[in-house]
């Protein structure tokens, strides 16, 4: 054989190998803990009081211990920082207030040495109006680079909107308040937003654009990034007429008419693209994972994400339905774990109950009072359902959100619009609480951090909890540990058990192996739960069982599913052996 034919066969093996590659079964991101980080509020490293990638390595040991395996870093590109970072003005490089190409490089290499993959958020709708394409577009209407974004002559008209006796197109409104068009003299058109004005939308009916865009994700592709959360991405395309959209009733924080968004969020027209970028992501090894920022109304809508029967969009779109749901209610809540469970044609879902646009899930669930146990039934059901997990930095301390009291020290743009009706995102975003020194705790060196740090950080911080059985660290660590190890949580069916109680949330997980299934019972109620569960619908006839983890000390002991008495909120988390034959 000469050496071409056995590069070839060298060639064909490979694909073949590829071809055979594990159904998705044991693709990795199906049983992986995901973990958002904000590299601003991380760990900073140089002593800027801005967080940043050395910053992050640093502490991989610390989220290898947690049991993450992979993160996903909020966008790290040269930006003007409007929108911290979703407004970026170069997709192939990084800010140099987070580092440099190589601290990224060493970050993924270094990553990797602990199996601690690394995502990186893709911000598509829009790029930042300081990046060269909008410079460009906005310079001239005969620029190349001009119908790379959405404009519009708009309508005669005139008032304070009105420009050259010209007003926007139509009724449309930013999310982040005001109209959304903009006018550019230079060009006598207005720009469409659907975010600040300083992020201009891409055109993505113009085939060009997705070429570019297509090739920035190759970029970090080839440099070894794991995959992609894909920012805001229902947005990419609006109604071709730009009709105007139906009014709602009533104002939102920001004063603005409440319209229904369906002509600027979910077109149809997105899932074209979806499907070529998942057959360009797959086209590279190791398993790329496409995660989809997806606030959508239900879950029918949901499972078009996948690709419906299909599967061929996104690998994980969010389930915002649970995690932003914002009540405590064992119903809705089994309503919408059943339903992630069976009306996904099979495909993975991915639950979330924090990120660095929210106020954080211990507030919008917390009772005032329970606070504590509360956050330990969502980390439960993050971590024990068929879901693969999302968190958020500081979500397994149970950091609180800590917004401004003064608009003068507010940071997100929305909050000083919106003030006081709008604080902003600021609260959720406050530096990462490492120990109770008196170093920002170990945040930062630098006393004047981008934002404060909490008074809190002395209890609530990684060291302290740490040393503490009882913390919420060591209960996610936990979960996390049985989640990995168990085979009924990581390859078990599911089903709602005592599907009528309005109190108590519970199920059970079934592997085929034979081995142990486990049972998961949340009292959401404030008073004492008496539940005695019948496992025999699922195969289950044996009623012993044993606590594998519980935050209520009188069930630490349980040995039955005969009779078990939950406290007010309290969680248990038990084993149960299947009869022998
Ligand atoms: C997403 C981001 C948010 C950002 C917006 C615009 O919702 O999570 O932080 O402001 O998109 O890019
Ligand atoms: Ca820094």
């Amino acid at each position: 054989m000469n050496f071409k034919a056995i590069l070839l066969a060298i060639c064909l093996l490979l694909t073949r190998a590829y071809a055979q590659a594990p159904a998705t079964d044991e693709t990795w991101w199906k049983h992986a803990v995901l973990y958002e980080i904000y590299p601003r509020s991380y760990q900073d490293s140089n002593g800027d009081g801005i967080g940043d990638l050395n910053g992050i390595t640093a502490r991989l040991d610390y989220l290898k211990s947690l049991g993450v395996d992979a993160i996903w870093i909020s966008p790290m590109y040269p930006s003007p920082q409007v929108d911290f970072g979703y407004d970026i003005s170069n997709y192939e490089a990084v800010d140099p207030q987070y580092g440099s190409l190589k601290d990224f490089d060493r970050l993924v290499a270094e990553g990797k040495k602990r199996n601690v993959r690394v995502v990186l958020d893709m911000v598509l709708n829009h790029t930042s109006d300081k990046h060269q394409w909008f410079i460009d577009a906005a310079s001239s209407s005969t620029n190349p680079h001009h119908d790379w974004y959405v404009w519009s002559d708009g309508k005669p008209g005139s008032g304070p909107e009105a420009h050259e006796g010209r007003v926007p197109p139509n009724n449309w409104v930013s999310l982040f308040g005001g109209s959304a068009w903009e006018w550019v003299p230079a060009v006598h058109q207005f720009y469409y937003h659907k975010f600040y004005k300083q992020q201009p939308d891409l055109n993505w009916r113009n085939p060009a654009v997705e070429e570019a865009m297509f090739n920035t994700m190759r970029f970090w592709l080839d440099r070894d990034v794991a995959g992609f959360r894909l920012d805001a991405i229902p947005t990419l395309f609006e109604d071709k007429q730009l009709r105007d959209e139906r009014s709602l009733g009533g104002t939102n924080a920001q004063g603005d008419p409440n319209l229904d968004d369906s002509l600027t969020s979910n077109l149809p027209e997105v899932h074209d693209v979806i499907r070529r970028m998942r057959a360009m992501v797959s086209s590279y090894p190791g398993d790329r994972v496409l995660i989809g920022e997806t606030y959508l109304p239900n879950t029918a809508e949901l499972d078009k994400w996948y690709g419906g029967a299909k599967k061929d969009e996104l690998n994980l779109p969010m389930d915002m339905l649970l995690g932003f749901s914002n009540k405590l209610d064992a119903g809705a809540f089994r309503k919408l774990i059943d339903e992630a469970d069976t009306q996904l044609h099979g495909s993975q879902p991915l639950f979330v109950f924090d990120n660095h646009d929210n106020i954080r899930s211990i507030d919008r669930y917390g009772d005032g009072v329970h606070n504590q146990q509360i956050l330990k039934q969502l980390a439960v059901i993050l971590l024990t359902t068929r879901s693969t997990a999302l968190m958020y930095q500081g979500e397994e301390l149970g950091m609180v959100t800590a917004t401004p009291t003064r608009v003068e020290d507010v940071k997100d743009p929305i909050g000083i619009t919106g003030w006081p009706k709008e604080k902003g995102r600021d609260g959720e975003r406050t530096p990462m609480q490492w120990d109770a020194s008196n170093l920002q705790a170990g945040f930062s060196t630098n006393p004047h951090t981008w934002l404060p740090v909490p008074a809190n950080y002395t209890t609530i911080n990684v060291m302290a909890e740490a040393k503490d059985p009882g913390s919420q660290l060591n209960w996610y660590k936990q979960l996390i540990r049985m989640r990995r190890e168990l085979p009924a949580l990581r390859n078990g069916g599911l089903a709602m058990l005592d599907t009528a109680n309005p109190s108590v949330l519970s199920y059970v997980r079934t592997p085929s192996d034979g081995s142990p299934a486990v049972v998961v019972s949340l009292n959401m109620s404030g008073t004492p739960q008496t539940l005695s569960f019948d496992l025999r619908s699922t195969g289950i006839k044996d009623k012993t069982a044993k606590t594998l983890l519980t935050d209520a000390p009188e069930l630490s002991n349980v040995h039955s599913l005969h009779s078990i008495t939950l406290p007010p909120f309290a969680s248990w988390v038990g084993s149960v052996q299947y009869a022998a034959p």
